[in-house]
C-alpha cells in the first residue's frame, strides 16, 4: 500500500521515464555499443539457391582483399556441439534449429554460406562480395501452391499450447449441423507472408574474455539467448551475459536467438576480437523469421434468427523444411462465440524458406481475420447489422474448455466503440453511402480477442539508505513502455514517488524473468515486481523497528546502514486453470473508397478495450494507436513478394515492402472500459500490445465489402484486386 503522503501512479498517464535517453539519443542500441577499438565487422554471404549442396567455396580473394581478418565458410569454421535446445514457446515444438557453417546443405536462398570479417564494415561488405559459390542444385518447394500439395498435420504427440495444438480439435458434430443450418456461409481468406520492419535492424556485437563471453543483443529475451549460446557452445550459461537494454521496435521478430547470433559469437571466437554483426534490411527478410502466409477455409451455419449452429475453420501455414512453426489460426474459433458444433483443422504447408515466427498477435490474428471476415458475411447472408450478430453469440462461458471467463467486456466494448463511432448513422445496404467528393463510404466492425498469458518470472527490489530504490529483472522494453509501468508499479508497492525509483532490464545479471511477448510481460514480471517490492518494504520496516504499515517509506530507509535487497518470484497463477482468460476488443472502421481508382483511404478506426486494470493509460494509448495502424497495414499494404523460381523475398527493402505512414493514417480512437478482473493476476492486467491489432484489418476489410459491395478475402486490399472483382450495380460510376 502506498504511503499516505505519496499519490499513487498506477493507472496514471506518465510520460515514459526513458523518453529524453531515447530522444537525445542517449539510448543505447544494440549495435551501439563499443567494446573497444579492436572491434572487428562480419558480413554475411547469402546463398543464391532455394535448396541443394554447395560444391565448391572460393575465398582466396576475399582472403586477400584489404581489411579482411578472417573468411569463415563450412570449410574452415569450427565444429560447434549445437545441443538441443528448444525454449518454448518461441521455438518451433518440431524440428531443429538451423546451424551456421556446419555443412554443404542449403535449404532456403539467402542462407549464411560464408561470413567475410574485416576491420571495417566496408571492407567486410567488399570482401563478402568477393566469396565465388557454386552449387549442387536441387529441387525446391518454392511457392505455397507447390507446399499446400504435400501439407502435413501436426505431429499427434503435441499438446495444444500456445504455438502447437493437435491437428484437429472441436465440439459436437458439424457436419449434422451444417446441413440444418438456415443460413451457410463458406469461403477462403488469404494472408500473404508479412515481415516484421521494426526500424532497428538485428545486431549482434559479440566478445569473449576467456571463457566469459559477453553479447550485446537485439532481444525480447536475453535469458534466452544466453541459454541458447550455452546449448551451441555447450558451455555453462553462467559464463555468458547477455544485454540487451534498449530495443527499437520487434513485434516478436527478437524473440528466437536467431542464427546470426550464434554466427557473431563464433566469429568472436575465432578472430579472438569483438565482432558486430548487424544484418542488412534486405538481409532481415531471409535470416530472421516472419508472419507465414496463410490459407483458410471458414463456413459458418446459423438459424434464421443469427445463432451459430456450426463453425468448420481450417488453418494452412507456410513453414521451413527443417523446423515446424505452428501458427495459432484456430485457437479463438472455439471460444469466441457459442456455438455448439465447431470444427479445426490445422496443417503445415512446408517450403524450402527459413522458419516463420511470431509477429505480433501471433495465429490470433490471422485467425480472426478469416472468422471475422466470415462473420461480416454471415451478417449479410442473414441481413442482420454485424454487430447485432455478434451479440446475439456471445457466450456465457468459454465452451471450448468449459469455463467461466475471467472477465468478459465485449458487449460493453461495442457499446462504447459503436456509440463513439456513430454506428448509427451506418446505412446497411453495401455502396449505399458516398461522402461529397464521390467516394464511397463504408463502415465495418470486427471483434479482437487476446489470451492472458502468465509465465514465471523474477524481480529484485533494492533499497537504498539515501531514499531511493533500484527494481530490476532480466526483462525487455520494445517499445511498449515498460521502463515506465514498471517503475509505476513499483513505486506503488514501495509507496516511494516515482522520482526515487530506477527501473532496470535487458541484462542476464538481473533476475530471470519470462519473454517479453505474448502481451504477458506486465501479468507476469509486473507481478514478481510488486512482490519484490512488497516484500523489501517489509523487510525495510521489520529492520528498522518500524511497526506502523503507514509511516514513509522513504524515512525508514534513511534510518538505514545497509540496503535492503529482495529477490522475489512471481505468485503461481493458479487462477490460469479454473478461469478462460482472454482480453476482447470491439474494432470499428471507416473507409472512403475511389470508385475509379479503387484507392482505400480510412479515416477513422475506433476501438474500445477491456484489458483489465490499466497501468499506463498513456503508454498503453500508444500501443492500441501502434496496433491499429499495424492493422491498416495488414489491410491494405503489407505483404512479402515471394520469387516463385527461389523463394526469394523480391520485395525485402523500406522502399518496396509498404507499411502505412503518416499520410495513410487519420483518427484513431482506443479507449479502455472500465474492467475490474479479480481472477487474472495480482496486478488484474490483461496486456494490450497483441490485441491492439487484432480485429483491425477484418474491421477495414468488412468496411470496403460495406462501401463496395466487393467481398476481397486475400489480403492486402489493393485498388487492383477491387477495381477486378466484379462489383455491385449501387458501386458502378
Ligand atoms: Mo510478440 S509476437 O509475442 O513479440
Amino acid at each position: 500500500m502506498p504511503g499516505a503522503a505519496v499519490r499513487p501512479v498506477v493507472g496514471q498517464p506518465v510520460s515514459r521515464v526513458d523518453g529524453r535517453l531515447k530522444v537525445t539519443g542517449g539510448a543505447t542500441y544494440a549495435a551501439e555499443f563499443d567494446p573497444g577499438p579492436d572491434m572487428v565487422y562480419g558480413v554475411i554471404v547469402g546463398s543464391t539457391i532455394a535448396n541443394g549442396r554447395i560444391a565448391a567455396i572460393d575465398t582466396a580473394a576475399a582472403e586477400a582483399a584489404p581489411g579482411v581478418v578472417a573468411v569463415l565458410t563450412h570449410q574452415n569454421a569450427p565444429r560447434l556441439p549445437y545441443q538441443r535446445h528448444q525454449q518454448l514457446p518461441v521455438d518451433p515444438a518440431a524440428g531443429e534449429r538451423l546451424h551456421n557453417l556446419q555443412d554443404d546443405r542449403v535449404r532456403f536462398q539467402g542462407q549464411t554460406v560464408a561470413l567475410a570479417v574485416a576491420r571495417t564494415f566496408e571492407q567486410a561488405t567488399f570482401a563478402a562480395s568477393l566469396v565465388e559459390v557454386t552449387y549442387d542444385e536441387e529441387p525446391a518447394v518454392t511457392t505455397f501452391a507447390a507446399a499446400a500439395r504435400h501439407a502435413l498435420p501436426p505431429d499427434p504427440a503435441w499438446e495444444p499450447t500456445m504455438f502447437g495444438f493437435r491437428e484437429e480439435m472441436g465440439r459436437g458434430n458439424v457436419d449434422a449441423a451444417m446441413r440444418e443450418a438456415s443460413v451457410r456461409t463458406d469461403a477462403e481468406y488469404v494472408i500473404p507472408r508479412e515481415n516484421h520492419n521494426p526500424i532497428e535492424i538485428p545486431a549482434t556485437i559479440a566478445s569473449w574474455q576467456g571463457d566469459q563471453l559477453i553479447l550485446w543483443d537485439k532481444s525480447q529475451w536475453v535469458d534466452n539467448v544466453r541459454d541458447e549460446m550455452a546449448s551451441v557452445f555447450d558451455i555453462p550459461a553462467e559464463n555468458i551475459r547477455v544485454i540487451s537494454r534498449f530495443v527499437g521496435g520487434a513485434f516478436g521478430s527478437a524473440l528466437r536467438a536467431w542464427p546470426h547470433v550464434a554466427l557473431a559469437a563464433m566469429a568472436a571466437r575465432v578472430v579472438d576480437l569483438p565482432v558486430k554483426l548487424v544484418l542488412t534490411r534486405r538481409q532481415m527478410f531471409n535470416l530472421i523469421g516472419y508472419r507465414p502466409h496463410t490459407v483458410q477455409r471458414v463456413a459458418l451455419g446459423a438459424d434464421e434468427n443469427g445463432r451459430l449452429m456450426a463453425i468448420r475453420h481450417e488453418g494452412m501455414a507456410e513453414t521451413s523444411t527443417y523446423e515446424q512453426y505452428a501458427e495459432n489460426l484456430l485457437n479463438p474459433t472455439r471460444y469466441l462465440y457459442s456455438c455448439p458444433n465447431v470444427a479445426t483443422r490445422y496443417r503445415f504447408a512446408p517450403m524450402n524458406v527459413q522458419t516463420p515466427t511470431a509477429m505480433r498477435a501471433p495465429g490470433e490474428v490471422s485467425g480472426i481475420y478469416a472468422l471475422e471476415c466470415a462473420m461480416d458475411e454471415l451478417a449479410v447472408a442473414l441481413d442482420m447489422d454485424p454487430i447485432e450478430l455478434r451479440m446475439r453469440n456471445e457466450p456465457d462461458r468459454d465452451e471450448d474448455r468449459d469455463l467461466p471467463f475471467s472477465s468478459r467486456s465485449l458487449r460493453e466494448c461495442y457499446r462504447v466503440a459503436a456509440e463513439r463511432f456513430g454506428w448509427d448513422r451506418r446505412d446497411p445496404r453495401p455502396a449505399s453511402m458516398r461522402d461529397a467528393q464521390g467516394n464511397l463510404v463504408g463502415y465495418g466492425c470486427a471483434t479482437g480477442t487476446y489470451p492472458t498469458l502468465y509465465s514465471p518470472a523474477s524481480a529484485r527490489a533494492v533499497l537504498h539508505p539515501d531514499g531511493t530504490a533500484v527494481v530490476s529483472s532480466a526483462s525487455s522494453d520494445m517499445g511498449p513502455g515498460t521502463y515506465t509501468s514498471m517503475t509505476q508499479v513499483a513505486a506503488d508497492a514501495l509507496g516511494l514517488s516515482i522520482d526515487r525509483v530506477r527501473f532496470e532490464l535487458g541484462d542476464t545479471s538481473l533476475p530471470k524473468a519470462t519473454v517479453h511477448g505474448g502481451s504477458m510481460t506486465m501479468a507476469s514480471i509486473g507481478t514478481a515486481v510488486q512482490e519484490a517490492c512488497v516484500q523489501a518494504k517489509r523487510q525495510a520496516f521489520e529492520r528498522a523497528g518500524v511497526t506502523d504499515p503507514e509511516a514513509d517509506l522513504g524515512g525508514v530507509m534513511r534510518t538505514l546502514s545497509e540496503p535492503v535487497e529482495v529477490t522475489a518470484q512471481n505468485t503461481a497463477g493458479e487462477q490460469q486453470a479454473n478461469y478462460s482468460m482472454h482480453s476482447f476488443g470491439a474494432v470499428i472502421a471507416e473507409v472512403r473508397v475511389d470508385p475509379d481508382l479503387g484507392l482505400v483511404r480510412v479515416p477513422r478506426i475506433v476501438g474500445a478495450y477491456g484489458i483489465g486494470r490499466v497501468v499506463n493509460p498513456k503508454t498503453a494509448h500508444s500501443q492500441c494507436i501502434g496496433g491499429m495502424v499495424m492493422g491498416l497495414g495488414m489491410a491494405l499494404l503489407e505483404q512479402t513478394v515471394v520469387d516463385s523460381r527461389n523463394a526469394r523475398p523480391a520485395n525485402s527493402s523500406l522502399a518496396d515492402y509498404l507499411v502505412p505512414v503518416n499520410a495513410d493514417i487519420n483518427e484513431l480512437d482506443a479507449t479502455f472500459v472500465e474492467e475490474v478482473d479479480p481472477h487474472v493476476n495480482p496486478l488484474g492486467v490483461k496486456g494490450a500490445g497483441e490485441l491492439a491489432t487484432i480485429g483491425v484489418a477484418p474491421a477495414i476489410v468488412n468496411a470496403v465489402y460495406h462501401a463496395t459491395g466487393v467481398r476481397v478475402r486475400e489480403l492486402p486490399v489493393t485498388p487492383e484486386k477491387l477495381l477486378a472483382a466484379p462489383r455491385s450495380a449501387a458501386a458502378r460510376g
